[in-house]
């Protein structure tokens, strides 16, 4: 043990004093011949890596996940078979504060599961809600550009948060679900959490089915009000960061039960919206959940920084039996996620030991900064050889889907299928009394400083999703329920158009 506690460089060779620059004379200045303090400030320069550009505030511990349910007949996917047990890492995070944010503000909460199968790394990247602000990926840059801070003042700004989201009909019903009383959560233990896309599932047979991945907490879900959250966020910015540390190192190891939601192709072509639409739910009453299995969270992390911070997930992780689905936000992030981390981390991130897969990795990529293996050593680097190196396994290819119409930029606006209300308004219609009066009550001090055309604009959204729901909103936020009602009967093109001036 005592070889350890010599202070070595950063080659190992032993450090003769850690305190004492050596200085020309006792009084002088310092030498650059001190090369142990060159090595130690050029270091300490160089630590700050680039944080994540969203979800750069989070948390993570290790787990597992145990399947109790069989679905194999409509995944081969050896991680989803009965009785399969699969280490994981779990990373969670709120979305638009910075590395130094609070826990306890009001926004989703994302939660990134890396599953580490037999069959390779798979990743789930999901938040605490079924749904989403909006369904291109062309709008994600400007979604977070509006709810980070205003480009003049530095700070965040509410103007531009709800300007944003109300030019986005879209987003009517994730605004109610952030503004609800889920929308800050009392702790990550007490949320549950989703897959939000469609993604797709394939079996042995090779047919293929849609699937929606849902998380169930079993510690019951706990939220925080806007009062309980400020006195909290003044006393500890890491509430949510220490509650789930201090909770596994007790053995209190929270847990989740797992489902899947299943939509066969032709349910699918028949379904009565775009099932592939993000911002749309699939119905419990019309697909039922499924259950799967649990999953549990049981360490904590050695080092934050190795293991948190360094954690990279990404959408694009699947394993045979899991594909992904024509979901156009979903085909965006299968580039986007990898291409953050080849930023942040470098090219040769996933072989970091969180991201490393516990298989055996046979690729063709080589070099790069950081390869800290032994890069495949003499193993021809190229494909196809003539010496019989890592071949590709055509029995994992997905069954081929048939896609419909012409290459053209629709606007899922244009769809007479759309209705972005529909699933908003049914939220509200199942809200208990009290947790209504909290939705108006949030959405009110959240607006406080927003301009009334943009109140306007999101009290007729909540008007069209349900008369009730317009009325209390527009009382409560002082509007006239006249103007509510006319500016209703306009398209949305019109209402923007009539909601633009401030001076309305
Ligand atoms: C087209 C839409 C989206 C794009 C382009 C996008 C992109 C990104 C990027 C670049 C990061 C940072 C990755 C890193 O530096 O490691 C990130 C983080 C994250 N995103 Fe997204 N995102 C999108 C939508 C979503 C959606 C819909 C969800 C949830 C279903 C989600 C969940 C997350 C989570 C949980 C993280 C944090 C992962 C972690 O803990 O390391 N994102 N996203």
């Amino acid at each position: 043990m005592n070889e350890y506690k010599k202070l070595t460089n950063e080659v190992g060779a032993p450090v003769a004093d850690n305190e004492n620059s050596i200085t020309a004379g006792p009084r002088g200045p310092v030498v650059i011949q001190d090369v142990w303090l060159m090595e130690k400030m050029a270091h300490f320069n160089r630590e700050v890596i680039p944080e994540r550009r969203m979800h750069a505030k989070g948390w993570g511990a290790y787990g597992k996940l145990t399947v109790t349910h069989d679905i194999s007949r409509f995944t081969k996917a050896k991680v989803l078979q009965p009785g399969a047990k699969t280490d994981l890492f779990i990373r969670f995070s709120t979305v638009a504060g910075e590395r130094g944010a609070a826990d306890c503000e009001r926004d989703i909460r994302g939660v990134a599961v890396k599953f580490y199968t037999d069959e390779g790394n798979w990743d789930l990247v999901g938040n605490n809600t079924p749904t989403f602000f909006i369904r291109d990926v062309q709008n994600f840059s400007d979604l977070n550009r509006a709810v980070k801070r205003d480009p003049r003042t530095g700070r965040r700004s509410a103007q531009n948060n709800w300007d944003y989201w109300t030019l986005l009909p879209e987003s009517f019903h994730q605004r109610t679900i952030v503004m609800s009383d889920r929308g800050i959560p009392a702790s990550f233990r007490n949320m549950h959490f989703f897959g939000e896309h469609t993604f797709s599932f394939y079996n042995e047979k090779n047919e293929r089915f849609w699937c929606k991945f849902h998380f169930k907490t079993q510690q019951g879900i706990k939220n925080l009000t806007n009062e309980e959250a400020a006195k909290i966020n003044g006393m500890d910015r890491e509430y949510h960061g220490k509650d789930l540390y201090d909770a596994i190192e007790r053995g209190d190891f929270p847990k989740w039960t797992m489902y899947v939601q299943i939509m066969t192709e032709e349910q699918a072509k028949k379904h009565y919206e775009n099932p592939f639409d993000i911002t749309k739910i699939w119905r419990h009453g019309e697909y039922p959940l499924i259950e799967v299995g649990v999953l549990e969270i049981n360490r904590n992390p050695e080092n934050f920084f190795a293991e948190v911070e360094q954690a990279a997930f990404t959408p694009a992780h699947v394993v045979p039996g899991i594909g992904f689905s024509p979901d156009r936000f979903l085909q965006g992030r299968l580039f986007s996620y990898g291409d953050a981390q080849r930023y942040r981390l470098g090219v040769n991130h996933n072989q970091i030991p969180v991201n490393r897969a516990k298989v055996q990795v046979n690729e063709y990529h080589r070099d790069g900064a950081m390869r800290v293996d032994g890069n495949y050593g003499s193993t021809p680097a190229y494909t196809p050889n003539s010496y019989g190196v890592w071949t590709a396994q055509p029995e994992v290819m997905e069954p081929p889907l048939d896609i419909e119409g012409a290459m053209y930029r629709y606007d899922p606006k244009d769809d007479p299928t759309d209705d972005c209300f529909r699933a908003g308004g049914n939220l509200w219609r199942i809200l208990e009394e009290d947790k209504k009066q909290v939705l108006i009550e949030n959405t009110v001090a959240d607006m406080a400083p927003v301009t009334k055309n943009i109140k306007y604009r999101h009290a007729v959204h909540c008007y069209l999703a349900d008369p009730e729901y317009g009325e209390r909103f527009t009382k409560a936020a002082g509007l006239d329920m006249e103007k509510v009602k006319e500016l209703s009967k306009l398209d949305h093109n019109g209402l923007v158009r009539a909601t633009l001036s401030s001076e309305m």
